[in-house]
């Protein structure tokens, strides 16, 4: 069995996880950590005026600490004996013609890395049980009078679990979440490398209908279908099938353009599986007017790539690989005359901002602009204002590496009107490749202690994807 199979089949670590939670309050706070952590799910939600509920997406911190992604749950972690109680709602027999039996107890500890599993109807009276010797939070001194767990019991869910972490409000709990699930461990490891598994096979059923299709929704429809048949509903996130100038929109969603005539696709897209994401994007190209002037940037974006990729490794300054994308980026375009003057001099008026106006990449996991990366969208700094991850690579995160070259009038224009900037852009040349949009590479790679591996198996490289193409 392939070890990907063999770690997916056993069960999501989720007690491993409330103890590095644990850790991480009681280094945070030494004498002051609580013994017990709660937290609620999702809950269902209905769409407004309607009665379908709202697609179900579990909160990622509840996931993270039950690996359970059902509606309506809640958890305690009791931190001195590391128990895990889950509780599920109750069975319904009123919902049983409607919606089949739910997962039972039974199932339940069977399916989760849990130690118990009680009813939701059991959960006030279960804290309040335990009183003496929980919910540490409220046991400080010098803060206002907790409620009563008799008071509790007639709060609102949401009040409910904000008065359980007084005074060490829900934000400490969140932050010490999201800092935990910066480093991955293998079981997160192997779901991030199946939803690669799953976009792969998805962006080559793209490929092999390229030169048939001639709409970009065809080919997001062909992505969406491959997805699902293989076992993967939902997306990381929505995908972006982009042809020519509308490549040029970094979040591009209309994905409802005729292909014909345009050079390349910029296809972003991506599966989820099992709350875990994977972010994938590959410029293909579609071989219409503008092709040469098309693989000369997609040279450069690929030069970018391979650049930053063969610095990586456990430690490494996430701001010094955003820099080498950079460079790479004002050689190429120097090469092709987009760019003219000093590399130096262009490097340091920022001027390749308006080609790369994003950051290099940003963490991957259950959110696919994953927690703990410490943005600093204040940054004056207009080269690291969209950097989402800053600081040093620890060993086992995950992270995107995705550089781009773009062009995009409402970025690029200011540029030429700009007296500093407009003598380092060449506006003839730059005229001939507006209609090129953008080209993006994005691989997903995991951190090691010497260097990288790359998760994303997507044929990626002209050659490569040409084969594919006229297979
Ligand atoms: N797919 C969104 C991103 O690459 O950040
Ligand atoms: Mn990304
Ligand atoms: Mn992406």
């Amino acid at each position: 069995m392939a070890p990907t199979d063999s770690i997916l089949q056993g069960k999501y670590p989720a007690k491993a996880h409330c103890a590095k939670v644990a850790a991480y309050l009681k280094e945070k706070a030494p004498h002051d950590s609580p013994s017990r952590i709660y937290l609620q799910g999702q809950k269902t939600r209905m769409i407004e005026d309607n009665d379908e509920p709202v697609p179900f997406r579990q909160r990622r911190h509840f996931f993270y600490l039950t690996g359970c992604a059902l509606p309506d749950c809640h958890l305690v972690y009791h931190v001195p004996t590391s128990h895990l109680t889950l509780f599920i709602p109750p069975l319904d027999p009123s919902s049983v013609i409607w919606s089949g039996l739910p997962l039972s107890p039974q199932d339940a500890l069977q399916k989760y890395d849990i130690d118990s599993c009680l009813p939701s109807t059991e959960l006030h009276d279960y804290l309040s049980r335990k009183t003496h010797e929980q919910v540490s939070f409220e046991e400080r001194q010098n803060t206002p009078q907790p409620l009563t767990f008799a008071d509790k019991r007639h709060l609102p869910e949401d009040q409910f679990e904000q008065s359980v972490f007084l005074p060490w409000n829900l934000d400490t709990l969140h932050e010490a979440i999201d800092e935990c699930r910066v480093t991955k461990d293998a079981y997160e490891v192997a779901s991030i490398r199946r939803a690669n598994d799953v976009s792969t096979e998805a962006h080559i059923a793209v490929l092999k209908n390229l030169k048939y299709a001639v709409n970009e929704q065809e080919l997001e429809a062909m992505f969406l279908e491959r997805c699902i048949a293989l076992g993967c509903k939902e997306q990381a996130y929505h995908g972006i099938f982009g042809s020519g100038v509308n490549a040029a929109t970094l979040h591009y969603q209309a994905n409802d353009q005729p292909l014909k005539g345009r050079a390349n696709l910029l296809v972003d897209a991506a599966a989820e599986y099992e709350c875990y994401c994977a972010d994938v994007t590959r410029t293909m190209p579609l071989g219409g007017a503008l092709y040469k002037e098309s693989e000369e940037i997609y040279t450069i974006v690929q030069s970018m790539q391979e650049a930053c990729l063969a610095v990586l490794k456990a430690d490494v300054q996430w701001e010094d690989v955003h820099v080498i994308a950079h460079e790479v980026a004002i050689e190429g375009l120097l090469k092709l005359g987009i760019l003219k003057g000093e590399k130096k001099d262009i490097f340091e008026a920022r001027t390749s901002v308006a080609f790369f106006p994003h950051g290099l990449g940003h963490y991957l996991g259950m959110d696919t602009h994953d927690t703990g990366g410490h943005p600093n969208y204040e940054d004056t700094d207009k080269m690291f204002q969209y950097l989402r991850v800053r600081g040093k690579l620890p060993e086992g995160s995950v992270i995107t590496v995705e550089p781009g070259v773009y062009f995009c009038r409402f970025i690029i224009e200011p540029y030429l009107k700009d007296e500093k900037q407009k003598g380092f852009i060449d506006e003839e040349v730059l005229g001939r490749y507006w209609d090129v949009g953008g080209v993006r590479i994005e691989d997903d790679i995991l951190i090691t202690k010497d260097g990288y591996e790359n998760l994303t198996t997507a044929p990626k490289g002209i050659d490569e994807m040409k084969k594919i193409i006229d297979s």
